[in-house]
């Protein structure tokens, strides 16, 4: 199971990568379950273009099945309406039954994302643009305070390796006890997102969801708690 673009990182995979891991499923027995919840939220390519979906690579053993939710796409994170898209039947079939059994999205919800189905394509544009800024306002800020990134093409994260040791511990303490002019900054350990114990010890995910003016304040914040945690020997 793999998100394209991706959380935390930002990735989005090329047609030539979902053809590559759609072979190695193939060759071991899996099925291919693509996360693409955020595949209008794509930035360096014309307007209006989403990212590569799964369901347009060849598959002829029908192992692909794609994940989508309304909640990144009209920005209505607790609306619990998501589906499930796939040509495999069998695949389809057990999952109506499970929706049958146990699982069912409130009307209210449903009936708002119907309607959400009439968005405008001016919206995303919009929006699209917004986040491809806020991304370029974020990776300058970091780089104004020393830590480079690579810019990352979709989604709305940045993964950024900090120099601590212990970013969970630096973060904590930042969020409960470091403030720059009244203010704080609350990032994500990225260690739990890595499967491999040990990985990602000083690495923060960045969710580039506020305006412009905020996250340079965040970088801001950022670069004095840095200093401020480095001159304590921590
Ligand atoms: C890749 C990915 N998939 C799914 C979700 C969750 O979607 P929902 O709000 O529909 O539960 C998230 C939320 O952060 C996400 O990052």
């Amino acid at each position: 199971m793999i998100p394209s673009p991706g959380n935390p990182t930002g990735v989005v995979l090329s047609e030539a990568e979902l053809d590559e891991l759609l072979e190695i499923c193939r060759r071991h027995g899996l099925f291919f379950i693509c996360d693409e919840v955020y595949r209008e939220f794509v930035y360096d390519v014309p307007l209006g273009q989403r990212a590569p979906s799964v369901l347009s690579r060849p598959d002829p053993d029908n192992l692909a099945i794609v994940i989508d939710s309304v909640s990144k796409r009209y920005s209505a994170c607790g609306a619990r309406v998501g589906c499930l898209v796939t040509r495999n039947t069998a695949v389809r079939d057990a999952a109506v039954r499970f929706g049958q059994a146990r699982l069912s999205p409130a009307t209210v919800d449903q009936y708002a994302g119907m309607a959400a189905l009439d968005t405008p394509q001016s919206y995303f544009d919009a929006v699209v643009s917004e986040y491809s800024s806020r991304r370029d306002v974020l990776v300058s800020g970091l780089a104004d305070i020393g830590i480079d990134v690579d810019k990352p093409s979709g989604a709305f994260y940045l993964a950024v390796a900090l120099p601590v040791e212990d970013a969970t511990a630096f973060s904590q303490w930042m969020v409960s006890e470091f403030t720059l002019d009244g203010e704080s900054l609350c990032v994500t350990p990225l260690e739990g997102f890595y499967r491999t114990q040990g990985l990602g010890r000083n690495e923060i995910r960045m969710a580039y969801v506020l305006e412009q003016d905020i996250l340079r304040r965040c970088t801001k914040i950022l670069g004095a708690a840095l200093q401020e945690w480095q001159s304590r020997g921590a």
